[in-house]
Formats: structure tokens, C-alpha cells, sequence
């Protein structure tokens, strides 16, 4: 069985941590799409908090956090009556089946994922913990739980997924056929935004040393205008896309431009053919900035007001998830030769 008996339409699962402030490279790599996708697929969009607590946290920030990146979902346009938006960890069904993909995936496989080496880099050796080695199993659990299709994200979680399906073919061929092995879904653009003080490195909520790094989905109009017009540029004045890593942070710019704006790599160096410099090119990704994240900031704005309304919704929707879930799980037992509990 690799499909769930009740699947009527094929299946679209994505979350973001609750881990900081939600910037621009979340909004264009992962949440525009999924607004657009969940016409087309069933889709569910999880809160990821289990993944948060792998690095250094504060209990009342992931709590308060937990509530912010679900209400900036539906603002972004998660609509509640069609996706399922909710909690990681109030579906048990995650830590469970992480538990038991644990059993089956060769240590091997996540010492060579390449975020757990950046992100271990960056701290002690001796306080790296077992779960962040462990997340992309974390991560595998979420998606496979869902019998998902396909994973809109990043760019950055390309090898995620790859190791995802590698652990659904595993399972399959070691039990039967189980998952459905799902494919990632990345945008044409958008999918890989720079920081702005350093456009050689990924856009990163967790970067918090930097005040000019990323534009943050919640920054007023005058913070949002500070920091594109700070952005690092290079000495030249040619405004074109372009792979040369001097001139990284001009085509991050013209990046972040069409994804807001739409249109092709063609069409947006026309619009630029007359500017007069880099200042020009900032001023306008300033305003297509600002406009493409007004209506985003309006309607959380409205969201928060009921502060009952979030989490009303978030424990509905858990429900709802968990009656997806647990019928994987229970087979996953199944298969995997666990004695039945009698209730
Ligand atoms: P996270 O929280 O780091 O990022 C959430 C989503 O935003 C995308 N993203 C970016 N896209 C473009 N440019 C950027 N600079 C940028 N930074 C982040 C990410 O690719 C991601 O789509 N492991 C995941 C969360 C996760 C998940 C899942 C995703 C847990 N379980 C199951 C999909 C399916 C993560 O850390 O995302």
C-alpha cells in the first residue's frame, strides 16, 4: 500500500521552525508557493517546533513563536478551510515515527548531511546534541506520516528530501511497499535569497548578530527601507543577473525583485536598462518590498487581535492531521512486527 486508503487528492506537506523571525527567503522560497499550491494539492503546513529545540532555545520564545509563524501562515494566505495549518508536536504521531525511521537509517547517512555540519560547526563539540543529528529523520517522519507527494521548499532543503526518500525506499523494500515517496518542490526563483550584509550566505532567520541581514516578514516600512538600501553591493554599475560571486549581492537583489514582481530574468534587466546605479535598483526593491509584504503584515495584524482565534484553530487542526497520521503510524507498527495494544 503506498497510498493511504483515503486519499482522494495528492498530497502537499511543508513547515517552517518556529525558531526566529520568519524573513523574506521563507516568504519567497516556501509560503508564496504554498498559497499557490494549496489549490492544487491537499495540503498540510506544520508548525515545526520539534525541530527547534536542536539548537539552543528559549522555552517562552518557542512558545510565543509557535503561535506567530501559524498566524503568518494564514496570513501569507494559508486558507484554514482547505490546508490543514497546525503543530508538529501536537500530532504524536512525529516522535513516534521518528523513533521507529531511527531503527532503519544508517548513521552514516546523516553524518553526511551537510546542514548538521554547518550547524554543528557553529557551536562547542561537546554541546551539539544527539537531536540535531537526528532531525532530518525528524524531518523524513513529517512528510512520510502524510503519504506526501510533494515538499514545497528552499533550496536549502534539497538534500532533506533526498534523504527522505532514500529512508521511505529503505522502509518499503525492507517491509513493503508503505510511503509514498514524495518529491521536492522548488521555485524557479526565489528559492535560495541571500543575507543583504552578506550576500555569499543563505538569508537566515537564526542570524540575529547582524541588524541588516534579512528582512523580516513583521519590519515596518522604514526598517524594511534601511536595510535593502544597506544592502552589500560591489564597485561596478551593470545591474544584470549574474553567477560571479563579486557581484552576488546586485543579482541577490534582482532575485528578490522578480520574485515579488514576477516576470522574467529578461524582462526585469529591461526595467533596470535606464536606471542610474545600484541606488536605483534599492529604492525600487525597497517598494516592491514593502508592497508585496503590506497585505501580509495587514492581515496578521487582524489575526492577532482574537488571541483566542490561533489557537482554536491550531487544535482543530491537529485533529484533523492526526487522523492522517495515525493510520500510517499504526501500519508502520504493523509492519515493523510490533505486538498490537490492546485498548
Ligand atoms: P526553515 O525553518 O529553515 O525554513 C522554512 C522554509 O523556508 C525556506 N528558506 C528559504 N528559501 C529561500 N531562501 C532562503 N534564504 C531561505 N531560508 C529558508 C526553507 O527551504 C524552508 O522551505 N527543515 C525545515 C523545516 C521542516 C520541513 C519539514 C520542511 C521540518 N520538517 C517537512 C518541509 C517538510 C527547515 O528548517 O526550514
Amino acid at each position: 500500500m503506498s497510498d493511504n486508503g483515503s486519499k482522494q487528492h495528492k498530497r502537499v506537506f511543508s513547515g517552517v521552525q518556529p525558531s526566529g523571525n520568519l524573513t523574506i527567503g521563507n516568504y519567497l522560497g516556501a509560503l508564496k508557493q504554498w498559497a499557490r499550491e494549496q489549490h492544487n494539492f491537499e495540503s498540510f503546513f506544520c508548525v515545526v517546533d520539534l525541530h527547534a529545540i536542536t539548537v539552543p532555545y528559549d522555552p517562552a520564545d518557542l512558545r510565543a513563536k509557535t503561535r506567530e509563524v501559524a498566524a503568518l501562515y494564514l496570513a501569507c494566505g494559508i486558507d484554514p478551510d482547505i490546508s490543514t495549518v497546525f503543530v508538529q508536536s501536537h500530532v504524536r504521531a512525529h516522535s513516534e515515527l521518528t523513533w521507529l525511521l531511527n531503527g532503519i537509517t544508517p548513521l552514516g547517512w546523516l553524518n553526511r548531511m551537510t546542514q548538521f555540519k554547518d550547524k554543528a560547526a557553529k557551536q562547542q563539540a561537546d554541546s551539539v546534541s544527539t537531536g540535531l543529528l537526528d532531525y532530518p529523520v525528524l524531518m523524513a517522519a513529517d512528510i512520510l506520516l502524510y503519504q506526501t507527494d510533494a515538499v514545497p521548499v528552499g533550496d536549502d532543503q534539497r538534500q532533506h528530501l533526498e534523504l527522505t526518500r532514500d529512508v521511505a525506499q529503505r522502509f518499503n523494500h525492507m517491509f513493503g511497499e508503505t510511503f509514498t515517496i514524495p518529491a521536492a518542490m522548488i521555485p524557479p526563483s526565489g528559492a535560495r535569497i541571500k543575507g543583504l550584509d552578506d550576500p555569499t550566505a543563505k538569508m537566515s532567520k537564526s542570524i540575529t548578530d547582524s541588524e541588516y541581514h534579512a528582512v523580516y516578514l513583521l519590519d515596518p516600512p522604514n526598517r524594511i527601507k534601511k536595510k535593502i538600501m544597506r544592502a552589500v553591493t560591489d564597485s561596478g554599475r551593470e545591474i544584470a543577473f549574474s553567477d560571479d560571486p563579486e557581484r552576488a549581492g546586485v543579482n541577490n537583489l534582482l532575485e528578490i525583485f522578480q520574485a515579488f514582481q514576477g516576470g522574467t530574468k529578461e524582462e526585469v534587466e529591461a526595467h533596470f536598462a535606464n536606471a542610474r546605479g545600484y541606488g536605483d535598483l534599492k529604492k525600487e526593491v525597497v517598494e516592491v518590498v514593502t508592497e508585496g509584504l503590506k497585505p501580509i503584515q495587514q492581515k496578521y495584524a487582524e489575526l492577532t487581535t482574537d488571541a483566542g482565534y490561533i489557537d482554536n484553530l491550531l487544535a482543530d487542526h491537529a485533529a484533523r492531521a492526526a487522523e492522517v497520521a495515525n493510520p500510517t503510524l499504526e501500519l508502520v507498527q504493523e509492519r515493523m512486527g510490533f505486538l498490537k495494544a490492546r485498548r
